[in-house]
């Protein structure tokens, strides 16, 4: 995998761990930890669709439809391999893996809509857009950090849980 998906899993994890603790600063250790690791995993399906379709994922012409479904499937592949290992504390790992590509509205991945979406879905979705939006990828230019936020903050209740939009400018506005 590449520096910025290296990268990006940090920052997600990073991210979701800091808005965690500023919605609930007495969380516990366990807690903490488990949010942290569902940011770290939330695109471990990418790691394996790497290695069955190497360069796939670097891929800087635009894809094909197999190509586009192969790449979509990371969430249900990478929600099956955390599934497996039986690991509990990495329970809602899963399900960020699973639902981070869902959205508010209803017209993400599988279309689960609202509070429909799990809480670890609702949370890594915010920090996963935001972090994207805010370093470079392949095929864009990183955004300022306040224009990220402000298509965050636009799309509240559109696309991301207006709560967690809420504790992300909040963060923001103390300092990052
Ligand atoms: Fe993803
Ligand atoms: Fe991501």
């Amino acid at each position: 995998m590449n520096d910025e998906y290296l990268r990006h899993r940090n920052g997600v994890a990073m991210l979701t761990k800091r808005l965690i603790q500023c919605k609930n600063p007495s969380a516990s250790e366990n807690e903490i930890f488990s949010w942290f690791m569902a940011g770290f995993l939330h695109d471990v399906g990418k790691e394996i669709i790497d290695r069955h379709h190497p360069g796939l994922l670097e891929k800087a012409t635009p894809f094909t439809d197999e190509e586009w479904q192969i790449i979509r499937s990371h969430t249900v592949i990478g929600y099956e391999k955390l599934k497996e290992s039986g690991i509990k504390e990495i329970s809602d790992a899963a399900s960020a893996a699973l639902e981070h590509h869902e959205r508010w509205d209803g017209t993400g991945y599988m279309g689960k809509k609202a509070l429909d979406i799990s809480l670890p879905g609702r949370v890594v979705a915010v920090a996963d857009v935001y972090d994207a939006l805010c370093h470079d990828r392949v095929y864009r230019k990183a955004w300022s950090k306040e224009a990220a936020l402000d298509y965050v903050r636009q799309n509240s209740s559109i696309l991301f849980d207006p709560a967690w939009v809420e504790v992300l400018i909040t963060i923001e506005k103390n300092g990052g």
